[in-house]
């Protein structure tokens, strides 16, 4: 049986989510490793396809499996907004435990006969899927602007889909949004509550950064067992880059340089892992 999947029932018995963290080079994944590490908390590692181009599904996942070994921490890895069946193909191959299949913008039958397609495949490797039926507004970067109009999860659709692709994880549109605006999201949770009594399979939350803690714990409390945070991370990372570079002009040793980015997006890392209540005591 995939470890994911009984984590994922545990998460929705006792009310926490799994933090899935995007990473595409060796900083990133070191920094979600080590946050989890310190708190004992198992730990979903994922990349978009602009960052799986980046740094390669293969060397991903083999990062995270050296990582693994060497912490005796669960790491599983997610292909997240996977739009094409050859990379969701060759992420299964590489190892990858969770393929995020982003058919939002495809005609609903033609994304479920995609997705059941793939949660054919992928079950017989162990392997778990995630679908998206209704596109999940922004992206993963500062916005300079208020909250767009966005289309939440149609409670019927959704039924319809997962009963007849057999999807592990739905990803739902409930006011979340990707990316950091100048006003926070806000979360419907009597929809989130429909969706989690009408639905069998589990639900993750996309665009987690920007959302105050509140309103994750809520989400959390109402069904959520997967959350994922890409934004806050890149602007850890970018914004301690730049004072780390202003701050040594002189120094060239990337090794010397790169540790106190680390150490900044670990904290971020850590903050929300708390937040999502993943903590081993
Ligand atoms: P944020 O960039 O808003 O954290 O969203 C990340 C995400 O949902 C990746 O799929």
């Amino acid at each position: 049986m995939n470890g994911l999947k009984d984590l994922l029932e545990k998460a929705k018995k006792e009310h926490f989510a799994i933090g899935a963290f995007n990473a595409c080079n060796l900083e990133t994944v070191a920094a979600i490793v080590h946050a989890a590490f310190e708190l004992h908390s198992p730990v979903i590692i994922e990349s978009s396809p602009g960052e799986t181009k980046f740094i390669g599904s293969r060397n991903l996942a083999c990062l995270c499996k050296n990582f693994a070994e060497e912490t005796g921490l669960p790491i599983y890895i997610n292909l997240d907004h996977c739009r094409s069946m050859e990379d969701a193909y060759a992420a299964m191959d590489d190892g990858y435990d969770l393929i995020h299949f982003d058919g939002s913008r495809l005609p609903l039958e033609e994304n479920l006969r995609i997705v059941k397609e793939l949660v054919t495949e992928a079950h017989d490797r162990e392997i778990l899927i995630e679908g998206e039926i209704d596109y999940i507004e922004g992206s993963s970067e500062k916005h300079d602007e208020g909250l767009p109009v966005i289309k939440t999860t149609d409670v019927e659709s959704a039924k319809k889909f997962v009963a007849e692709t057999g999807v592990d994880i739905l990803a739902v549109s409930i006011g979340n949004i990707h990316g950091v605006f100048t006003e926070p999201e806000l979360l419907n949770f009597d929809l989130l509550r429909e969706l989690s009594s009408q639905l069998p399979c589990f639900l993750s939350l996309h665009g987690g950064s920007g959302i105050e803690t509140d309103q994750l714990k809520q989400g959390i409390e109402n069904g959520i067992v997967k959350v994922n945070i890409n934004t806050e991370l890149r602007i850890a990372y970018r914004e301690t880059l730049e004072n780390v570079l202003r701050g040594n002009p002189d120094e060239y040793a990337m090794y010397k340089l790169l540790p106190p980015i680390i150490e900044e997006v670990a904290r971020v890392v850590s903050e929300k892992i708390k937040v999502f209540n993943n903590v081993v005591k």
